[in-house]
């Protein structure tokens, strides 16, 4: 039981950094590490499980749906802040190959006329996506274009490690690409050891704070969002330039809350159920599982958040961030 089993026989790590990803990031990493910014892109940057998508959602409707009443914020979260490095999803073994009558190869048509799926779905899709762009990723700064901070601009959202990885373990085994099967207790054991998907969460963490003084990078801390929402959006504001009034950021703050998002349950496009591992979904709940702080407490044996505690006090030490563990 290799953690993301998926891809047990295809990852690759690259150095420096020690990060890992699916074996086919190499056919990729020179098509992120190029790709072209324009001074309008917003890229999110998160460690996963961090808040992404409560970040996708606030960052996108703060730039184009102020008053709540845009017809597009029905297409899903996915599709209006697309996910640069998907495509990389996409070599687990774990999903059927991505037929031409799928819809995700349909919407891609239509997006990129004349495009060649082979050259990267979900890559391409980011590309031509329109301006003003709001974008999603994972990789870590130092895998991203080096221009990011000086031609565009960045939000980074960290969380507490002991909530992230619940979450991560959560996510690994509803998305049939990762199908993890093991325990929680390997899961732990696996991001102790740094021999996690995306690689070690410290270094992605400390490649963000170090720029944290630059001006087109805005880091903020899912704790802090969920128990101050509207003074985060208020920086929010401020950071991007969108120029919401307090009402408007009530309306959004209400509009991207945990309960009105998990409603709307409008993750993915058409054709994104081959992700979805509904077995455990029905058992375990979806993606929208709980959205609070805190929730590790109880879910890690005594000895597994003392070696938590430990690896927090190891890794994150020198880095000038406090995490809040409970509200
Ligand atoms: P939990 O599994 O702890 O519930 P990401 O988007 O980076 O994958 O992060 C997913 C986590 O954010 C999940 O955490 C999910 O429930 C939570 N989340 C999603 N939308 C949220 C929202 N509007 N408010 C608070 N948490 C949210």
């Amino acid at each position: 039981e290799r953690d993301f089993k998926g891809y047990s026989e295809g990852m690759v790590r690259l150095t420096p950094g020690r990060w890992l990803f699916p074996a086919i990031f190499e056919q990729y990493a020179d098509k992120y590490y190029t790709f072209e910014l324009k001074p309008s892109d917003v890229m999110l940057v998160t460690y996963p499980k961090c808040g992404t998508t409560w970040l996708q959602e606030v960052v996108w409707t703060m730039r184009n749906n102020p008053n709540l009443d845009n017809p597009k914020a029905n297409m899903p979260i996915n599709v209006r802040v697309p996910f640069l490095e998907m495509d990389i999803l996409l070599s687990s073994r774990n999903l059927p190959a991505i037929t031409p009558d799928n819809p995700i190869i349909q919407g891609f048509k239509k997006m990129c006329p004349g495009r060649d799926p082979k050259d990267g779905i979900f890559l391409q899709m980011t590309e031509l996506a329109p301006s003003p762009r709001t974008m999603k990723t994972h990789l870590p700064l130092s895998l991203l274009p080096q221009n990011l901070l000086t031609t565009s601009k960045a939000v980074y959202i960290a969380r507490n490690p002991k909530d992230a990885v619940l979450s991560f373990y959560h996510h690994s085994r509803i998305l049939k690409n990762h199908g993890y099967t093991g325990t929680f207790e390997q899961f732990v054991q696996y991001f102790l050891d740094d021999d996690f998907m995306y690689g070690p969460y410290w270094l992605h963490l400390k490649e963000a704070l170090e720029q944290r003084d630059n001006p087109n990078l805005h880091v903020m801390l899912y704790e802090d969002l969920k128990q101050n929402t509207l003074h985060e959006l208020k920086r929010l504001n401020d950071f991007l330039g969108t120029e919401l009034t307090e009402d408007q950021l009530k309306g959004v703050a209400h509009y991207t809350s945990f309960p009105e998002m998990k409603a709307r349950n409008a993750l993915f496009g058409e054709g994104g159920e081959i992700f979805l591992n509904l077995g455990i979904i029905e058992k375990d709940g979806g993606f929208f599982r709980k959205g609070t702080v805190g929730d590790w407490k109880g879910k890690y044996t005594p000895e597994l958040d003392a070696k938590m505690d430990e690896w927090i006090k190891t890794n994150l030490a020198d880095l000038d961030i406090q995490f809040k563990y409970g509200l």
